[in-house]
């Protein structure tokens, strides 16, 4: 099929179609999210948390996220594949900024860039589409003072509406509203022509993303998942499915019931068996 690109979503947009977006950071993981028909992929920065371990988003470099760009668009000829700008990749000018974001277009073959802040004007002015994220910005967990909601007083809704506004303004595609209360979200849809994205910003969004391994319930315990919020609904219980399979297999392999002869490329006599029990 054709691939999505910022005018296909526009249209979309205009029709009042909802936006699907979701998170991919590889090949094997991405080429079930381009057969599901979901519009926009993220390779978002949340890398550094379910792809590396790490408690938050801040260690990934603009090398490791070219790496997982790369991967991601080998298996997605159908979405538009979004790379997000990474934590020190952008802030000290637009200068960088820019430059990052043509490393992400021209070594990671994405379609375009998203950015939690920053001169996205410059990048729009350099040619290459930017998407904007507002609300929860966890880049900024320093000033922030953790994962915490954003838009909670009258003020703070205030300011994240005008965010918003201020990235259309810059000539950003559409902007993420991560982590906002009820009013936040319906406000900055009504006040943009641009589609919003929510990501626990409630229903009234012009569209919705998810991240890869919340959706797909991935982990098996809540240890394992570096995210996990609790707006992050499971559509799958994937790591249950491949936790049973390991099981499965390594209980096989100890009872030497894997490989039996359907899945062995020779024949195998009784005399070979017994002289390996
Ligand atoms: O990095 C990410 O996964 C994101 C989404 C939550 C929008 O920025
Ligand atoms: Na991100």
């Amino acid at each position: 099929a054709r691939r999505m690109t910022v005018t296909t979503l526009r249209g979309k947009h205009d029709r009042g179609e909802p936006i699907s977006m979701v998170t991919a950071y590889d090949y094997s993981s991405v080429v079930h999210v381009d057969s599901a028909g979901v519009d926009v992929v993220l390779v978002g920065d949340s890398a550094a948390m379910v792809a590396h371990g790490h408690d938050n988003t801040l260690p990934v470099s603009l090398d490791i996220m070219l790496q997982h760009c790369r991967a991601v668009v080998r298996g997605a000829p159908r979405p538009l594949v979004v790379g997000d700008l990474p934590f020190g990749s952008y802030e000290s000018s637009p200068a960088q900024a820019v430059e990052s974001a043509v490393r992400l277009m021209k070594e990671g073959g994405v379609d375009a860039v998203k950015m939690e802040g920053g001169a996205a004007r410059a990048i729009v002015d350099a040619g290459i589409a930017v998407m904007g994220h507002v609300g929860l910005t966890p880049q900024a967990i320093s000033v922030l003072g953790g994962f915490r909601a954003q838009g909670k007083t009258v003020d703070g809704a205030l300011k994240v509406v005008e965010a918003a506004l201020v990235l259309q303004d810059a000539g950003c595609f559409a902007v993420v509203l991560e982590c906002v209360p009820a009013p936040v979200a319906p406000a900055a849809t009504a006040a943009l022509q641009i589609p919003t994205i929510g990501v626990g910003a409630g229903p009234l969004c012009s569209g919705q993303a998810l991240v890869y391994h919340d959706l797909l319930g991935m982990f098996q315990s809540p240890e394992h998942s570096k995210v996990t919020p609790k707006y992050g609904k499971q559509f799958g219980d994937v790591g249950a499915a491949i936790g049973m399979a390991l099981a499965e297999y390594r209980q096989q392999v100890e009872a030497r019931a894997f490989p039996d002869a359907d899945h062995t490329p020779y024949k195998i006599s009784s005399v070979d068996v017994d002289a390996f029990a």
